[in-house]
């Protein structure tokens, strides 16, 4: 039996192994996935080896950790410089980025937006920054400590600190930030939340299976808001395809993980 896992910090929130097995269970692939608590990063390919794993998922806070520990690196993942799917190729590791095409996936027939601010600067907001890039869709990155700025500024990305922060109009403000994962803490001080969101503008977070104070606050402002589960459904299909060789097609993963997920 194939042996996958989710590698991260925390980790029990996680609800990759159920859209996973869902998958290998229906499709009769001899497979299984787990969740993986990894405290040292360093160790992380070390893991992959010594779980005799053939493909793993790596969530916050590795993903950069992996990107740097894969053997080769292929597609997006080597522009944004953060890996969320491993797999097994012969005896070498190969890295792939499926959060950037995945979250897009989310808004196509939805909307396309015409300025988005990303809050964060993490693995996760990397990916989204370069996919609104490559869309050509003008993204500001917002982050609480200024050197995670740095490489995405080096790449063109306009950025702000909290000290440069200052109002705008945006029409997409995206929560990319582990602030409400397993506290309650918002990811901006609430008045600059306030002032940013609002009728017309949809706030998303990439957080999933919970209503976070960012929400929350969109939802009291009268913004439209949406929730990370869409987003886990997309990059876990493409990361299924992966994982099973492009043997079926992403609809099929996509509508099996669905699901396994319920509203
Ligand atoms: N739905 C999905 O499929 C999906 C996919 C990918 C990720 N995610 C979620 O996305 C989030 C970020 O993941 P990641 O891999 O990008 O994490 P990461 O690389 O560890 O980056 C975390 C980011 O959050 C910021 N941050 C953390 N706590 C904060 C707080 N209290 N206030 C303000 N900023 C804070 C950090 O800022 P500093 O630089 O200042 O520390 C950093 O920019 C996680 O919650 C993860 O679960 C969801």
């Amino acid at each position: 039996m194939r042996q996958y896992a989710v590698f991260g910090d925390p980790i029990a929130h996680s609800k990759s192994p159920l859209l996973h097995n869902r998958v290998f269970l229906e499709l009769g692939v001899p497979a299984f996935y787990g969740r993986y608590h990894l405290k040292e990063p360093s160790s992380l390919l070390e893991r992959f080896h010594a779980l005799g794993l053939e493909g793993a998922n790596i969530t916050v806070p590795f993903k950069e950790v992996a990107f740097e520990q894969c053997d080769e690196v292929r597609g997006i993942a080597q522009k944004i410089g953060s890996v969320n799917t491993m797999v097994k190729e012969g005896e070498r590791v190969i890295g792939y980025n499926t959060d950037a095409e995945g979250f897009f996936q989310t808004l196509e027939g939805k909307l396309r937006p015409q300025n988005v601010l990303i809050l964060g600067a993490g693995g996760t907001a990397k990916a989204l920054a370069m996919i609104f890039d490559l869309h050509q869709i003008p993204v500001t990155i917002l982050n609480r400590t200024p050197g995670r700025l740095k490489p995405l500024a080096e790449q063109g990305f306009k950025t702000l600190t909290h000290e440069e922060f200052a109002p705008d109009s945006y029409d997409l403000i995206i929560n990319s930030t582990s602030a409400g994962l397993s506290d309650d803490s918002l990811p901006l001080p609430a008045p600059w939340l306030e002032s940013l969101l609002h009728s017309g503008v949809l706030a998303y977070d990439v957080i999933y299976g919970k209503t976070t104070p960012f929400l929350r606050l969109a939802k009291a402002q009268g913004a439209r808001f949406q929730d990370g589960r869409e987003m886990l459904i997309s990059q876990a299909a493409l990361s299924s395809l992966h994982f099973t060789q492009h043997h079926f097609s992403l609809s099929t993963l996509h509508s099996l993980m669905r699901l396994a997920l319920p509203q």
